[in-house]
């Protein structure tokens, strides 16, 4: 069975003392609210990492993620964070492939593919988000580039391997615009990357994917969103800075 993930990416937001005091928060708003079937992901800059797992290891529920790593183990890449590193300070996601990254960093396809399988290497779990951008929409095109996405970055994985990675449709045009798409537009699409996998691979291990929906999740919509039968969940951006909505959030299943 898929699991049902709720996860807060916190962006390059917050001081560490601004990042202490919402994941105190989300821990025990979580721990008394939310059931223990949903996993609670805190994605929180690289600076933060070392004080949120102290923070949340009192927590089964609440995980750790990190929102990017370098694709090689160590070495003169200055700036630049490996995934011993973060394995070391108790990352266990790794955000891959985020819109911002592949806008704003040159990430391609291709590097991401390298990208999940040095995730997958080293015991952690990627989290490879997808996504189109508005003209891309507007000119119907969308199944085939999401599908594009996954294919060149994804395919090159074993079946064990896919059946770890946890996948994020975020439509760019949804990302930190208040739009979000609509509960059948995610159900669509979701349905859609899940039968891209399953004739690559088999349908079992597309049913066994967790598929996310992100881009302005708020908890006003979260519950709607989620209830689609191929939208496993939430990567969550700007309202994941607020404890009392990101939890609210994630008692949106
Ligand atoms: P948003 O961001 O919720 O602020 O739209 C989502 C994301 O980028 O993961």
């Amino acid at each position: 069975m898929r699991r049902k993930i709720a996860a807060g990416n916190w962006k390059m937001n917050l001081d560490l003392e601004g990042g202490k005091q919402l994941a105190s928060e989300v821990v025990n708003m979580v721990t008394d609210e939310v059931s223990k079937d949903i996993d609670v992901i805190l994605i929180p800059p690289f600076t933060h990492l070392t004080t949120v797992k102290s923070l949340i290891s009192g927590s089964s529920k609440v995980k750790l993620g990190a929102q990017n790593c370098h694709e090689e183990a160590s070495g003169a890449y200055t700036g630049e964070i490996s995934l011993e590193m973060l394995k070391s300070v108790g990352v266990e996601y790794v955000v891959i492939g985020h819109s911002e990254r592949r806008e704003y960093f040159g990430e391609d396809n291709a590097l991401l593919a390298v990208k999940t399988k040095k995730v997958l290497d080293a015991g952690l779990t990627p989290i490879f988000c997808c996504g189109e951008k508005l003209e891309v929409r507007e000119a119907g095109k969308h199944l085939e580039l999401n599908k594009e996405q996954v294919e060149e970055a994804l395919f090159g994985l074993s079946k064990e391997e896919i059946s770890k990675v946890v996948i994020a449709y975020e439509p760019v045009w949804a990302i930190g615009t208040g739009v979000t798409a609509s509960s059948d537009q995610a159900q669509e699409m979701h349905q859609y990357i899940r039968g891209v996998i399953a004739e690559k691979y088999d349908q079992e291990t597309a049913d066994g994917i967790s598929i996310l929906y992100g881009g302005s999740v708020k908890p006003g919509n979260a519950a709607e969103i989620f209830a689609k039968p191929d939208v496993d969940g939430g990567l969550v951006g700007g309202a994941s800075l607020k404890s009392r909505d990101f939890t609210d959030i994630a008692k949106g299943f």
